[in-house]
């Protein structure tokens, strides 16, 4: 299922609904890691990789990553296609994707973040914390019926990571 969110709150209590301890969670925007350590105790047998572009994420994720074994944290960029491809060798399986790149963040890049990690990853579940994308959704009456059971849109099937992308240098045919 994907699941969109605004409260930060509602963002945490629904990862802790559908996080299990086995679960490989992806986690994209962790920041000082205030939902990571949640994640982290929800996953206990599983694993869980966080990203974030940010230097004040590097002392504070370090130091979470003394106390969780199951966590690895990646300072990267998750536009870039090179920061899914570590991630996508790194991991055998997605269960959750959680994408926080802020809650009123532009809308249209943190959809492309979606499209591209959760059609190369596949996750059981999504969770995408954005305001736009639930502007959008509620606004909206679709014509016809696609709908995906899974954490990322089965519609596109496995069409990968469409070649016009590649502004955002997120194109890659060979995952
Ligand atoms: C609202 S904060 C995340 C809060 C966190 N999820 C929590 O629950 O406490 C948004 C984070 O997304 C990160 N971010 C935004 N764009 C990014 C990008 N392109 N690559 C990596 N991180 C990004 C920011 O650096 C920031 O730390």
């Amino acid at each position: 299922m994907i699941r969109l969110v605004y409260n930060i709150k509602d963002y945490r209590d629904l990862l802790r609904k559908i996080v299990m301890p086995e679960d490989t969670v992806v986690e994209l925007g962790c920041h000082v890691g205030n939902s990571t350590y949640i994640i982290s105790e929800l996953a206990y047998k599983g694993r869980v990789v966080s990203l974030d572009n940010s230097p004040e994420s590097v002392d504070k994720m370090e130091s979470l990553m003394k106390k969780y074994s199951n966590l690895e944290f990646l300072k990267a960029d998750v536009r870039l296609h090179e920061t899914l491809e570590i991630v996508f060798k790194k991991i055998d399986k997605c269960d959750v994707l959680s994408i926080d790149l802020g809650g009123g963040y532009h809308p249209d890049t943190t959809f492309k973040v979606f499209f591209i990690w959760a059609s190369t990853l596949k996750p059981r579940e999504t969770l995408i914390r954005n305001r736009g994308l639930i502007d959008f959704v509620n606004s909206s009456l679709a014509v016809d019926d696609f709908k995906s059971e899974e954490g990322w849109l089965e519609s596109s099937g496995d069409d990968g990571i469409p070649p016009r992308l590649k502004e955002l240098k997120l194109w890659s045919s060979k995952l």
